[in-house]
């Protein structure tokens, strides 16, 4: 569904991908691990249309997306959940939820999406009204995930949907993961919380400083020593 050849993106002088490739089939859930500032969320940038590509090639559905606009790459079914839940502060929970379609026009669609996100998060159901800067951390990563899913995405990103959350709201965001997944929507996840993602995914891709180092199911990638030790020691504690 996905495919990313040879991508080369750089900020000024610093090359943070330095001709990557990665596949994301239809209906599965995909993980990039790496080390801090390996180039994980440039990768999701570039895919989202936010960082251009230097060289190389991003294809959806087999059209090639390379240098399209963000909202053109919105448009064609791919959302992007940034790193660190960006929602809009002083907007309610549903104005941020209505942002997330406003490509969109078909009222009744948006309607009845509401109605599957506020039943999926009873919590912001109950604070819709409620300005979303005064939400829990918890509650602002569900806001961002409802808000990616309104536009009713073939393929949705998380940029580490678990960072700084409680133990059990990082269980319960990574359940809805996989309940969209399962829903069948494409995931492309990238997570520090190595384990638990390896676990969960169909494959896998280790990133080591803007380059593809290791592929492979995340059995693989969990087994292998060069990645448990180099990368994932702490992830892996208790694996
Ligand atoms: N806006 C930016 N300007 C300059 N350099 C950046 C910018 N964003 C990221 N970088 C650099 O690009 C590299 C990859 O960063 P990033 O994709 O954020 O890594 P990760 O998400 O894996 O931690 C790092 O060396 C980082 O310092
Ligand atoms: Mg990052």
């Amino acid at each position: 569904m996905l495919e990313i050849s040879n991508l080369v993106c750089r900020y000024g002088k610093v090359t943070a991908l330095k001709g990557i490739s990665l596949k994301v089939p239809a209906k599965q859930l995909v993980v990039l691990v790496g080390a801090n500032g390996a180039g994980k969320s440039t990768t999701l940038r570039a895919i989202s249309g936010l960082v251009p590509a230097a060289s190389g090639k991003i294809t959806f559905d087999g059209e090639d997306i390379t240098g399209m606009s963000a909202g053109r790459i919105l448009s064609l079914g791919i959302a992007h959940c940034p790193e660190g839940r960006r929602v809009f502060s002083q907007m309610t929970v549903l104005e941020n939820l209505e942002m997330g379609c406003y490509l969109r026009s078909d009222s009744k669609g948006i309607a009845s999406d509401l109605d599957h996100i506020f039943s999926l998060f009873p919590r912001l159901a109950e604070r819709r009204r409620q300005v979303a800067g005064t939400l829990s951390g918890g509650e602002q990563q569900m806001l961002a995930i409802g808000r990616a899913m309104m536009s009713r995405p073939k393929l949705i990103m998380f940029d580490e949907p678990s960072l700084g959350l409680a133990p059990n709201i990082v269980a319960q965001t990574f359940d809805i993961i996989q309940g969209i997944r399962e829903s069948g929507t494409t995931v492309l996840m990238v997570e520090q919380n190595a384990y638990a993602a390896l676990d969960m995914c169909n494959y896998a891709y280790l990133l080591e400083a803007g380059t593809m180092a290791l592929e492979g199911p995340g059995e693989k990638l969990i087994n292998d020593p060069h990645v448990r030790e180099a990368y994932l020691g702490a992830g892996l504690a208790h694996a």
